[in-house]
């Protein structure tokens, strides 16, 4: 019985293996635009599409951002200033894509830009705090989507979307990990009405790695910054204690990050080129071995682990 369920999986692995290394033709004729590549896996992933011959559509923050970029890549690739949460600055760079890949269409879309701030109990939080981290990771995203789908469409392209492991498991409040689940129902459904299509849609799933998201000084900087002006009700029942157990928390996180960026963009690279791209990725061994499992976990499991790892409130009962 055992030798069976080996062969099986022996079998799954290897149709899957050979399945998944053919990679898709014409790759050098081919355009990717990606969102948020000032740093982090836009960055690195701009730089190796690059690498590998396709014509990269870089979208940066800031000018300095699309300059350094420049400065690291072939003359191939080319910058545009986009900031996803302003509607104008959107059609302009769909505007800007369109021109240059004129008849072709687009063959890959990848909404990467992103923030984690501010982040802290939900009930330290104003609607604006949810509204800002909304902005960017959901609606900055559908935006720039539903601007150049008519494009990917043309191209019979693929859209590969940023999630990560918070679109799985809610462990902490504010608007991140609401979010990300966001991500993940728009591209569940969008995959499903795009296959009329051709258009192909995956979703990466990372663990945390070491990039400007999870920035310590960032994190404990807005930590204090939220409890200063909390409410005096709110400070009364988390006490002081609780911020510092928190605080000391964060210190540690970016000990549990992954440094190795590649882990990502590899997942990335591999939904644009691949024949047969997955419909999810998740990169880190947090990712695989923790997070993954974890949100196929009972509720009630899942809510022991949480508190397990998190500060008790004073006023707890
Ligand atoms: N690092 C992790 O552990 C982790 C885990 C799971 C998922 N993710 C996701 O991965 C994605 C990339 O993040 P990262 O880790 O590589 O961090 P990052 O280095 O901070 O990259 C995010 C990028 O988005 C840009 N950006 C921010 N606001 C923007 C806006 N309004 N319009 C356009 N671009 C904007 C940033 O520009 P500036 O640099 O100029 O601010 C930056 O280039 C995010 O969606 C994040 O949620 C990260
Ligand atoms: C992006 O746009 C928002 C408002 O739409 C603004 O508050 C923010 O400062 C802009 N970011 C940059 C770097 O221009
Ligand atoms: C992700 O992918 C789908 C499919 O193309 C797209 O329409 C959606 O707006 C993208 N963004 C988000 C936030 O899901």
């Amino acid at each position: 019985m055992w030798l069976y369920l080996a062969a099986f999986l022996g079998l799954f692995y290897l149709v899957r293996w050979y399945r998944e290394r053919q990679i898709v033709s014409h790759l050098p004729d081919k355009y990717v635009f990606i969102t948020g590549c000032d740093s982090g896996f836009g960055k690195l992933l701009a730089r190796q599409l690059d690498a590998r011959g396709l014509k990269v559509l870089a979208a940066c923050l800031t000018e300095k951002g699309a300059e350094e970029l420049r400065d690291q890549t072939s003359d191939r690739l080319e910058t545009v200033i986009l900031n996803v949460t302003k509607t104008e600055s959107v059609a302009a760079a769909a505007q800007w894509v369109k021109e240059r890949v004129e008849d072709r269409g687009l063959w890959g879309l990848v909404n990467n830009a992103g923030i984690s701030l501010p982040t802290g109990p939900n009930e330290w939080l104003t609607k604006e705090d949810f509204v800002t981290i909304l902005d960017v990771n959901l609606l900055g995203l559908i935006d720039v989507t539903l601007n150049l789908l008519p494009l990917v469409r043309k191209a019979r392209g693929r859209v590969v979307n940023v999630s990560s492991i918070a679109g799985r498991v809610s462990f902490f409040g504010g608007g991140y990990c609401i979010s990300k689940y966001g991500v993940e129902a728009f591209s569940d459904s969008l995959r499903r009405e795009l296959s009329y299509f051709g258009v192909k849609v995956s979703m990466i799933e990372p663990g945390h790695f070491k990039t400007a998201v999870n920035s310590k000084e960032r994190f404990l900087k807005s930590f204090q910054e939220l409890w200063d002006r909390a409410k005096p009700e709110v400070k009364q029942v988390y006490g002081e204690k609780f911020l510092e157990s928190y605080m000391k928390k964060t210190e540690n996180l970016e000990q549990k990050c992954t440094e190795d960026l590649s882990l990502v963009t590899n997942c990335m690279e591999h939904a644009l080129t691949a024949h047969h791209p997955r419909t999810r990725y998740s990169a880190g061994w947090d990712a695989k071995l923790l997070y993954l499992p974890m949100s196929y976990l009972p509720s009630l499991l899942v809510d022991a682990m949480v508190y397990w790892g998190s500060p008790r409130p004073a006023k707890a009962l």
